[in-house]
C-alpha cells in the first residue's frame, strides 16, 4: 500500500511529504536526483524509501513493475506528464493525483473518466491550492440548488517563496499558453460562455474585491483550472475565473501575449525566466482566499469564500488528504476534481475555513 511523490525533492513534494507523515502514511520519493531524494527521505524519516526515475518513461516503468497503491505527480509541465502517468497508474491498478492547474492538463486527465471507471481507480486532477480553493465553495453555495446561469471564481493565495531560480519545468509551464485548446487561440484569455471555452481578454475583467479581513486586492481573468473546474461543479454555462497573482502585469499582458505567439520569442523567455533568481519572501498577507460568485436565473446572488493559511503549505495538505482518503477506500472509479469527488469537506480537513451565507451546503 505504497504511496508515491513523483518530483519528490521539489518544493510541493516535499510539502507533501511532510502532511502525508502528519497522516501517519510514510511516502516513497521518486524522481531523478538520487542524492536530493536520500536527503528528503532523511528528512521525512520513518524509514521512507526512493526510486530513481530520470524520466517520464521510467517512472512509468516503475509504476507499471511495482504497483503502487497511489501515486501524486508534481512533476510539470503536466501537458507532457499526466496523461502518460495516469495511464501507466490505471494500468497497474494504482489511483492517481496531481498539481495541474492548466486548461489543457486538466481537461486531459478528466478525458480518462471512462479508463478510469473500466479500471476501478480513481484520478484525481488539480489537487493544488488554486482549483481546490474556489471549487470547494462553488461545490458549497451549489449544494442542492439548480444550475446556476453564471459562476465568477477568483484565487488569491499568499505564497512565501525559498529563495532559488525559477527552473525550466516551472518556466515551460508558465509560458506554454493553452495548446491545442478550443475557443480561441494559445496565448488568449478564456471564459465560458453558452457552456463552451470562448476567447477572453488575457488579464481582462479587472475586479477590486474586499477580502473578509478588510484588506483589499485586485484580480484579473487568468484561463487556469479552476475555470474548468469551477463549470464543472456548477454545471452554470457562463464562468469566468481569476488570480490576483498576475493583476500587476495586467497591462503588459495582451502585448506579452502577443509576443509569445512566436515560437523563437516564447523559447528565448523560457530560458531567460527559468534563470531568475528571486529572493525569499515571507508570504505577503496573513491568508490565502478562494471565492465564488454565483448567479442564478431568477436573479438570487451568492458568494462565500474559504480561508487558508500559506498557499504552497496548502498545495501540500489537498493531495496528501486525497491520498489519506483514497488509501482508506473513500474515492470512487473515475476521473475527478478535489472537490468533486470529495465534496466541501476536503477542503476543511486541509485546514480551510469557509465564510457561507446562511444555508449554504457543506
Ligand atoms: N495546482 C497548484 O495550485 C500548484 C501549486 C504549486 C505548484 N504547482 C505546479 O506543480 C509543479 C511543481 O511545482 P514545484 O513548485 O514543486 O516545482 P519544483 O520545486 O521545481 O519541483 C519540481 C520537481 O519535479 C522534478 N522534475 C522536473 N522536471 C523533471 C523531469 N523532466 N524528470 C523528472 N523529474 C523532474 C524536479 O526534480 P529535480 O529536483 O531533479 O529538479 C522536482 O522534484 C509545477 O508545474 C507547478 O506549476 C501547482
Amino acid at each position: 500500500m505504497e504511496t508515491w511523490i513523483l518530483g519528490g525533492t521539489g518544493r510541493s513534494g516535499r510539502a507533501i511529504a511532510a502532511e502525508l507523515v502528519a497522516r501517519g502514511v510514510t511516502p516513497v520519493l521518486a524522481g531523478r536526483d538520487a542524492a536530493g531524494l536520500a536527503r528528503v527521505a532523511e528528512a521525512v524519516g520513518g524509514g521512507a524509501r526512493t526510486v530513481l526515475a530520470g524520466t517520464v518513461e521510467a517512472m512509468a516503468g516503475e509504476i507499471r513493475r511495482q504497483r503502487p497503491a497511489v501515486v501524486i505527480n508534481t512533476v510539470g509541465p503536466f501537458g507532457a506528464t499526466a496523461v502518460p502517468i495516469a495511464r501507466a497508474c490505471l494500468s497497474a491498478g494504482a489511483h492517481y493525483a496531481d498539481l495541474a492547474n492548466d486548461v489543457a492538463s486538466l481537461s486531459a486527465v478528466l478525458a480518462l473518466d471512462d479508463a478510469a471507471t473500466a479500471a476501478g481507480r480513481t484520478v484525481v486532477t488539480g489537487a493544488g491550492f488554486g482549483v481546490t480553493a474556489t471549487e470547494s465553495v462553488v461545490v458549497a453555495l451549489c449544494a442542492g440548488r439548480p444550475a446556476p446561469a453564471e459562476v465568477r471564481v477568483h484565487m488569491i493565495p499568499s505564497l512565501a517563496m525559498e529563495a532559488g531560480t525559477v527552473g525550466e519545468a516551472l518556466a515551460a509551464t508558465m509560458l506554454d499558453g493553452l495548446p491545442g485548446v478550443e475557443g480561441g487561440r494559445r496565448f488568449q484569455g478564456r471564459r465560458f460562455r453558452g457552456g463552451r471555452l470562448a476567447p477572453a481578454r488575457l488579464g481582462g475583467d479587472a475586479t477590486r474585491l474586499t477580502l473578509p479581513d478588510g484588506t483589499g486586492v485586485r484580480t484579473v481573468g487568468v484561463p487556469l483550472g479552476e475555470l474548468v473546474a469551477a463549470q464543472r461543479a456548477s454545471g452554470a454555462p457562463d464562468v469566468t475565473a481569476s488570480s490576483s497573482e498576475l493583476a500587476p502585469l495586467r497591462h503588459v499582458l495582451p502585448a506579452a501575449s502577443a509576443l509569445l505567439e512566436v515560437a523563437a520569442l516564447r523559447r528565448f523567455a523560457v530560458r531567460r525566466l527559468a534563470r531568475v533568481r528571486f529572493a525569499a519572501r515571507p508570504r505577503p498577507r496573513a491568508h490565502s482566499w478562494g471565492y465564488a460568485r454565483v448567479r442564478w436565473a431568477d436573479g438570487t446572488v451568492r458568494d462565500g469564500w474559504l480561508r487558508v493559511g500559506e498557499a504552497q503549505g496548502y498545495t501540500g495538505a489537498v493531495p496528501a488528504e486525497v491520498a489519506r482518503r483514497l488509501l482508506a477506500g473513500e474515492g470512487r472509479p473515475g476521473a475527478y476534481t478535489p472537490a468533486a469527488l470529495f465534496g466541501p469537506s476536503l477542503a476543511e480537513s486541509c485546514g480551510g475555513e469557509y465564510l457561507l451565507p446562511a444555508g449554504a451546503g457543506r
